[in-house]
């Protein structure tokens, strides 16, 4: 064996990276197209609940992937997949094609996120493991290259990867950054039994065929953004609002109670994260935040209530 070899088997490369999750401020959706994405204007903004994987080069060509639940996560792990079709998977996949990597990789993969709960969680772990393979596997890619392998992946992919505040139009991928002043405080409602995407979707374009709502050219609410320019988390709360959660709410009655909850709780703006089934209510302070949390706890109205703050960054590089 050469002395190259040896020292590569010793010293295993490992990169470990962090995403956040995200709630949209604001989420406007126009009719379905014929591609089966819908024109969207949102507003993102990261928060700080974290996705973090770890990927470790191996000497062969395989992917492997690990995945356990951060401290007090709600729902179990057992219906995400831990093969090829895994987002974060499928990352990893992206950037050896791209680069024509022939190592393969350990992704280990701790969530802080609700799985499938609209707060995108498997797209922070899609861009997590796209800048932590590029480095464990010295690609020297930039970040217009990860751009837009994330945009091959997921409608919010791109967003995690760039995080803070954005707005997002398009299928939500074309990004550009908002202007934002402090801190907002955010209580996060969540249920065990997530909801699916593209069932919510669904749902909207049903209720659209059925009259009850109608899908106009999205647009950008003026009052999100000087609210967000303002740092005004009372003016922030009035402006929030989602297309979507008419959809999430018919297909999880059981959330227009969590909702009612949080406003009862102090709240001053509640809305539903993307597309659901997490109810985001929104806070005037971190001890506000706190005891909004300590009143839905107490009303026994969600599975897990959990305290973030936002805007938080991008993905991030934490080691290696
Ligand atoms: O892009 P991503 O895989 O995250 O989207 C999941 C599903 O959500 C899509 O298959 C589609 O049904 C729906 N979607 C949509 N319009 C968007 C984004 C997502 O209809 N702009």
């Amino acid at each position: 064996m050469t002395a190259e070899l040896d020292h590569r088997s010793v010293e295993r490369r490992s990169v470990r990276a962090r995403a956040s999750g995200k709630v949209n401020l604001q989420l406007s959706v126009g009719p379905r197209s014929e591609d089966g994405y819908h024109p969207l204007a949102t507003v993102f903004q990261a928060v700080s609940l974290y996705e973090t994987v770890t990927a470790e080069v191996r000497d062969d060509e395989l992917i492997t992937l690990s995945m356990s639940a951060g401290p007090g996560l709600p729902g179990d792990l057992d219906g995400v997949p831990l093969d090829s079709t895994n987002l974060a998977w499928r990352a990893a996949e992206a950037v050896r094609q791209e680069f024509g990597v022939t190592d393969g990789v350990d992704l280990s993969i701790v969530k802080g996120v609700p799985v499938a709960g609209g707060m995108a969680g498997g797209s922070a772990d899609a861009a997590a493991a796209l800048v932590a393979c590029a480095e464990a596997w010295h690609c020297g890619a930039t970040r217009e290259d990860l751009h837009r392998l994330a945009a091959t992946l997921g409608a919010d992919v791109p967003f995690a990867l760039m995080g803070h505040t954005a707005v997002g139009l398009g299928r939500g991928d074309q990004l550009s950054p908002a202007m934002t002043r402090g801190e907002f405080h955010w209580v996060f409602a969540m249920q065990h039994e997530g909801l699916s995407t593209p069932a919510v979707f669904a749902e909207f374009d049903d209720q659209v065929a059925r009259g009850e709502r109608t899908a106009v050219t999205p647009r950008v609410d003026a009052e999100v953004m000087a609210a967000l320019m303002a740092g005004d988390g009372a003016l922030l709360g009035k402006a929030l609002s989602n297309d979507l959660q008419d959809a999430a709410l018919s297909c999880a009655p059981r959330l227009r109670d969590v909702m009612e909850t949080m406003r009862d709780g102090g709240a001053v703006g509640v809305v539903v994260s993307g597309s659901g089934p997490t109810v985001a209510a929104l806070a005037t302070s971190a001890h506000h935040a706190t005891s909004i949390a300590a009143y839905v706890r107490a009303a026994g109205a969600a599975d897990v209530v959990m305290t973030a703050s936002g805007p938080a960054t991008g993905t991030v590089i934490l080691e290696g």
